[in-house]
């Protein structure tokens, strides 16, 4: 099975992360998936943002959760990576669905709710996932492995990943024990014999975020199933090396 290429924030290496330009870069890039980190805001929207904040990535300032959607439309998510990219906006959830929807990609859907716990997101993201038909090609994950607990209980069939950048004694058990099909861990805490082990386990390996060739060439080689990547066109191009 080949190696798929999971956009980390879309093309974010290149382009203002977590906006619609840089999920079409990604597309046209090779990705076969898009990761995006999903927030509420106060009118309880789920929209697409890293960090809890909207400092470093637009130009204003404070907590997601205390703007309304109608507001954060209206900063800039461009300008801080170049003024050319001055017109890109936050987008909402529902926003990327509309557009991812009638692809051939996947979606990495991760929680941002380790700060805060943005009650009822996860019935939220998933109204909208079965909306637009998009369940079996959503990814659910989050380092708050509660949420990922509740997404099963709500969801059977619902494919969920605990992310982890510290070891865990022993992820393949963990991770079955929560209902996961698969793991995305921090790339170093990866290994031939784990990736094995995983396998051995029937879980999907998704280490994160792998931006260098050298490593994108061994985990490939080690056999992981997908790289979350701010470079989606470099690993595009040495997994066609690789794979021909
Ligand atoms: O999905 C992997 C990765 O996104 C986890 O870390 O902080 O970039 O959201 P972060
Ligand atoms: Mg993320």
């Amino acid at each position: 099975m080949t190696t798929h290429i999971i956009a980390h924030r879309g093309a974010s290496g290149k382009l203002p992360e977590n906006t619609m330009i840089a999920y079409v870069q990604a597309a046209k890039d090779g990705a076969d998936a898009i990761e995006l980190d999903v927030q509420l805001t106060k009118d309880r929207i789920p929209i697409i943002m890293h960090d809890e904040t909207v400092d470093r990535t637009t130009d204003g300032y404070g907590f997601v959760k205390d703007y309304t959607a109608k507001n954060l439309k209206k900063l800039s998510a461009g300008s801080w990576k170049g003024w050319k990219y001055r017109r890109a906006e936050i987008p909402t959830l529902e926003e990327v669905l509309q557009w991812i929807a009638p692809t051939r990609l996947d979606l990495v859907i991760e929680f941002k709710n380790n700060l805060f716990p943005y009650a009822g997101m996860e019935r939220l993201t998933i109204e909208l996932i079965e909306r637009y038909g998009m369940m079996e090609r959503t990814i659910f994950s989050s380092f708050n492995h509660d949420s990922l607990i509740k997404i099963k209980k709500m969801v059977k069939e619902a494919q969920t990943a605990p992310l982890y950048s510290k070891p865990i004694a022993n992820p393949a058990q963990y991770a079955k024990a929560i209902g996961a099909a698969g793991v995305h861990p921090y790339f170093r805490l990866l290994t031939p014999t784990l990736v094995q082990t995983l396998h051995e386990n029937g879980l999907l390996i998704r280490p994160f975020t792998v931006n260098q060739p050298h490593l994108m060439e061994a985990l490939i080689a080690w056999g992981v199933d997908g790289l979350i990547t701010d470079e989606p066109a470099l690993a595009a191009k040495i997994r066609k090396k690789r794979d021909g």
